[in-house]
């Protein structure tokens, strides 16, 4: 028996919860930690939602409420999904609790009491229409790596790469829309480039072979880049404070303060069971193993930042593991909250009440382990269908049906066995530990396709040994032959408990089981005589028009998507004429365009603005090939301070006007304008 320390990344507060999510962290996380339940290990499984940072008070601001009410409102939806998906927490807790404000602020507290910090005065981006600094994702820009117009000031979500707001091309506020300025303020980083030298790139390195490869992957790359300080605390009035006098106004970086989350669930947990040491040989013993189950837009914060910080405190172990899984799309697009394309926990549950373990089975089967994967409707309608009900639900009502006729529902006595019933029991031996093996090494989907396989395998053996045509013959063989059966019955309820836990304890019922576990398998749980219980179907078909609901429900988010981004452009604040005046806007032609090399975004243009010709950078690539633009007349604004974007010197700024799908289109004079010709 070993201990382990099992945590799933802390969601946001600021929404429900989706099917990438479940798929992500959450579910390979519970199955997991079922599986080292069943083979009797010392399992706390932690999570928690995260209640701080620029997500939640942008999120609040757009609902007109303060950041604890929106807290509030999805800390419980979320916990609510988590609970009716049978994901099992321990305990489900929240960073805007005070064990946790404790918690955080001590371990702050701790690494500047041992001078772990650097602490520096440095220009920052600044709102001054709204007075305030601009952090994270109150600043968004071009990304520098891939050209995403969208980054935030702390990360691209396209690319993964974890940013500083500085690093944006043409930042601006997303309070006011208009470009920041630069103030002084102070902060304090935690020296990761130290780090790296010290002990933290051998670490990582040590990990090549235990870690998934896409893990070790992003890690390996961000070593390779050199890692750089890192500011751990903020200019917000949201968040934990950061514990020193000389701090006013200012809190600890939400990402510094949520994985610390992990720390004070624990805590809380054992406050709860009246044991307030208990906690400690799960963060202080080596012996335990601390297992992160998480998303791939967090492996920076949990294999490098989260481990220094770890380590820079002294008193903590470090994780034994990473997994981090890759996104699930739906329907062939990025699943976005903002444009209401996913599939929420709480609606999935309401439009199909007591199908849980099917989303379960379906994100298991396509869950994004080493590749971006998607999720499909009718996907899911085949996987329910072809494989629940016609291979395991199938299975198990023929072998149930078929006892309940012939032999009053108890247990026959095994005969004599021939070859086929040694293979079908060889196979039944051997899955658990091929199960096993491979969820252990977090291979999630392979695991359930040995699952149903062994399914697959039951109904081959009735299809081949056809009990129903032989009882008024020789009713000792259909004896035998059902026993094998429903001891096979009886393996598959022990063994998809992890993945199904809904359907395991129906069937555990039906078949009138005890609390049995994996570790119970290797002995036959159903002997001669056993009376079983009452069988019901485990799955049932879904039908079309479910799933044409379904995707209707798709069709009009994605159309009232267009309506609302129409509308919700909301209109920026006053500017003056005089303002307006200073921005010298012109018609020009296009001379020469071509792709910048190594981005998929940009085209160099070569333009005749009437009063020169010169070159611009433009993020249009992906909206018009360079060959079919030559000539076309376009508005830009130059006088825009020149900038260096990937190397070569932007001199102004081609005007696009955008549609609701995100196109850009040029925009030119309806009546002949020649080149130079001002627009105002
Ligand atoms: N809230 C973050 C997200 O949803 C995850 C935080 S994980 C933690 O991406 F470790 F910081 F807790
Ligand atoms: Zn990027």
């Amino acid at each position: 028996m070993s201990r382990y320390l099992v945590t799933a990344a802390l969601p946001y507060a600021n929404g429900p919860v989706h099917i990438g999510h479940l798929a992500g962290a959450y579910l390979p996380a519970d199955i997991y930690v079922r599986y080292l339940r069943a083979m009797g290990n010392d399992v706390a499984f932690i999570c928690g939602s995260d209640e701080h940072g620029v997500p939640i008070t942008i999120r609040a601001k757009k609902e007109g409420i303060t950041p604890q009410q929106a807290v509030n409102k999805y800390h419980e939806i979320i916990k609510k999904s988590f609970a009716d998906f049978g994901v099992q927490f321990d305990i489900y807790h929240r960073t805007s609790d005070p064990v946790h404000h404790r918690t955080a602020a001590d371990f702050f507290k701790k690494l500047y009491d041992k001078g772990e910090f650097i602490i520096e005065e440095s220009e920052q981006y600044f709102d001054e229409e709204a007075g305030m600094f601009l952090a994270d994702r109150y600043i968004t820009g071009t990304c520098p790596a891939c050209s995403n117009p969208n980054a935030y000031g702390d990360q691209c979500e396209k690319c993964g790469k974890s940013l500083s707001p500085k690093e944006l091309i043409q930042p601006h506020s997303q309070l006011s829309g208009k470009p920041p300025i630069l103030k002084s303020t102070k902060h304090w980083y935690l020296p990761l480039d130290r780090y790296q030298k010290e002990w933290l790139e051998k670490w990582i390195l040590s990990h090549k072979d235990d870690w998934k490869p896409n893990v070790f992957g992003q890690c390996k790359s961000w070593m390779d880049q050199g890692l750089q300080p890192r500011a751990v605390t903020r200019d917000l009035d949201w968040g934990v404070p950061v514990p020193l006098p000389d701090a006013e106004g200012k809190v600890l970086y939400v990402w510094f303060d949520a994985p610390i989350g992990y720390i004070s669930a624990t805590i809380a947990l054992f406050e709860q069971r009246n044991d307030p040491k208990g906690w400690e040989k799960y963060w202080k013993d080596s012996e335990t193993r601390l297992i992160n189950f998480i998303g791939k837009d967090n492996i920076v914060f949990h294999c490098i930042i989260f481990p220094a910080m770890l380590k820079a405190h002294g008193d903590y172990i470090l994780p034994t593991n990473v997994p981090a899984n890759e996104f699930l799309n739906l329907e062939g697009e990025k699943i976005s909250t903002s444009r209401n394309w996913a599939v929420w926990l709480n609606e999935y549950i309401q439009d199909f009440p007591g199908k849980e373990d099917v989303l379960r089975y379906v994100l298991c089967a396509t869950a994004p382990e080493t590749k971006d994967n998607d999720f499909t409707w009718k996907d899911f309608q085949a996987r329910n269908n072809s494989e629940l009900v016609a291979i395991l639900g199938n299975f198990v009502n023929r072998t149930l049906v078929l006892t309940g006729k012939y032999f009053d529902s108890k247990v026959p006595a095994k005969g004599v066995l021939q070859t086929v019933d040694k293979a079908c029991i060889n196979a039944m031996n051997d899955a658990p530990e091929k199960i096993g093996q491979h969820i252990q090494h977090y291979k999630f989907r392979e695991a359930l396709f040995e699952l149903i396989d062994l399914a697959r395998t039951g109904n081959k053996y009735l299809a081949e040994t056809e009990p129903w045509k032989l009882y008024s013959t020789d009713p000792s063989r259909v004896a035998t032959i059902l026993a094998v059966a429903l001891e096979l019955t009886s393996k598959l309820a022990i063994l998809m408990e992890p993945f199904m836990p809904f359907t395991a304890e129906r069937l555990k019922n039906m078949l009138n089981l005890k609390n049995a576990g994996w570790k119970d398998l290797p002995v036959s749980q159903l002997p001669e005589g056993h009376q079983l219980g009452e069988a019901s179907l485990l799955f049932e078909k879904i039908e079309d028009e479910a799933i044409e609901k379904q995707i209707q429900k798709l069709a009009s988010s994605k159309s009232s998507n267009s309506s609302q981004q129409k509308s919700i452009s909301a209109q920026k604040s006053s500017t003056t004429f005089d303002q307006f005046q200073t921005m010298d806007i012109r018609i020009g032609t296009i001379l020469e365009a071509e792709r910048v090399p190594k981005t998929d975004k940009l085209l160099k243009l070569t333009i005749d603005t009437g009063i020169d010709k010169r070159t611009v950078v433009s993020g249009i690539a992906a909206h018009y090939q360079p060959e079919s633009i030559v000539g076309q007349q376009v508005t830009i604004l130059v006088n825009l301070e020149p900038r260096k974007i990937k190397g070569i010197e932007s001199q102004g700024m081609i005007l696009m006007a955008e549609n609701e799908s995100g196109e850009l289109s040029f925009i030119a004079p309806v009546k002949p304008v020649n080149n130079g010709g001002t627009v105002s």
